[in-house]
């Protein structure tokens, strides 16, 4: 067994590829890792024993620290220039806003499990859920107000106010069936790339790099970002809900139409048939049951991993002009990762 997203994967799961990243992941983060669940553990403490036990839920129940570790190697390139005690709580600071966004968002879409547990709407309610993301929240911003870096500040405050809005955007968007594939792609991009593209420039930025290398971190983590939500998205109809700590489906479900929907929404057959079973509002196992169906959902999801495909390239083009030093390799390996992850 292998223990990465929180779900524990079985080990036939994972595959040699990903098992040699997370071990250069270790080799050349180790000891700032150990530093960063460390300082999450100071930051999710509270005397008051429901709060410490929602944070307990939450931090405990790891995930990939994808997140900070973006943080991490986008600040590596220039040691010299780093004050490591700024990374680390920046590193810190957003994987709490992550975890923060995490709790709300299943609040908003009323989901039931958040890796491969029940989520935390479900085991303490709504009102004590909305609480723990807001103190996550706050004191993901109490670790940032303490690097002393307005920079910072000003960067991560902007992300979260576009996560909102990203947040809102969907929720108007709710059952359109006539969602483009333009609108989703802005969707995502607030939703969920703009905080892979602010952990990479945060990285850069305090590593002292010159702006256009800023940038060029900034457009990979962007284009990480992107692709890392459609095959998130193509994960909600493909995936196993033991592997991804998740119902399947629960996107259309809720009626977010995904990419993958958008392109099935095109089929001259299926598309229709998907119209219906949406207008319907009919989402029972049966009635969701021909999107298991090869001729039906092969088509639709290799389109929408193309596209996730070519995010990624444009993701590691934007690292070709680093050399071949390890954060590099281990920054492109990520994004080799993203596309073929099953988790
Ligand atoms: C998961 O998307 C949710 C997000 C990527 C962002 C949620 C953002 C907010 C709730 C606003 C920011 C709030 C704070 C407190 C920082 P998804 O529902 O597509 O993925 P899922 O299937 O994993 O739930
Ligand atoms: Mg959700």
């Amino acid at each position: 067994m292998h223990e990465t997203s929180g779900t524990v994967i079985p080990a036939e799961k994972v595959t040699l590829q990903q098992k040699e990243l997370w071990l250069k992941i270790e080799e050349f983060l180790g000891k700032k890792l150990i530093a960063l669940e460390e300082l999450l553990q100071d930051f999710t403490a509270s005397d008051v024993a429901a709060m410490q036990e929602m944070m307990d839920h939450m931090i405990g129940n790891r995930g990939k620290r994808l997140r900070p570790i973006l943080l991490f190697l986008c600040g590596s390139f220039n040691p010299d220039a780093v004050d490591d005690y700024v990374l680390l709580r920046a590193a810190a600071a957003v994987e709490l806003i992550h975890s923060a966004s995490l709790i709300h968002d299943d609040i908003i879409d009323g989901a039931e499990e958040r890796r491969g547990k029940p989520a935390l709407n479900v085991l303490w309610g709504n009102r004590p859920a909305v609480l723990a993301g807001d103190f996550l929240f706050a004191r993901s911003f109490e670790l940032v107000a303490s690097c002393g870096n307005f920079e910072l500040i000003k960067v991560l405050t902007r992300t979260v106010s576009i996560m909102c809005e990203g947040e809102i955007e969907q929720g108007g968007h709710v059952f359109n069936l006539h969602l483009t594939e333009q609108q989703y792609l802005h969707n995502i991009y607030r939703k969920t790339a703009a905080l892979m593209e602010a952990c990479c420039s945060a990285g850069a930025s305090l590593a002292g790099l010159a702006d256009d290398a800023v940038l060029l971190f900034k457009a990979y983590g962007r284009h990480l970002g992107l692709a890392f939500q459609i095959t998130d998205d193509v994960l909600d109809i493909t995936g196993k809900s033991s592997l991804i700590g998740k119902p399947v489906r629960s996107d259309l479900r809720e009626g977010i139409i995904t990419l993958p929907l958008i392109y099935l929404l095109e089929d001259p057959v299926w598309g229709s048939h998907l119209r219906e079973v949406i207008e319907k509002r009919d989402f029972s196992s049966i009635a969701l049951s021909f999107l298991d169906y090869p001729d039906c959902i092969n088509g639709p999801v290799r389109r929408a991993l193309a596209r996730a495909a070519a995010y990624i390239d444009e993701a590691k083009a934007c690292l070709s002009g680093l050399g071949n030093v390890l954060p590099v390799e281990i920054l492109k390996n990520l994004a080799d990762f993203v596309l073929e992850r099953e988790y």
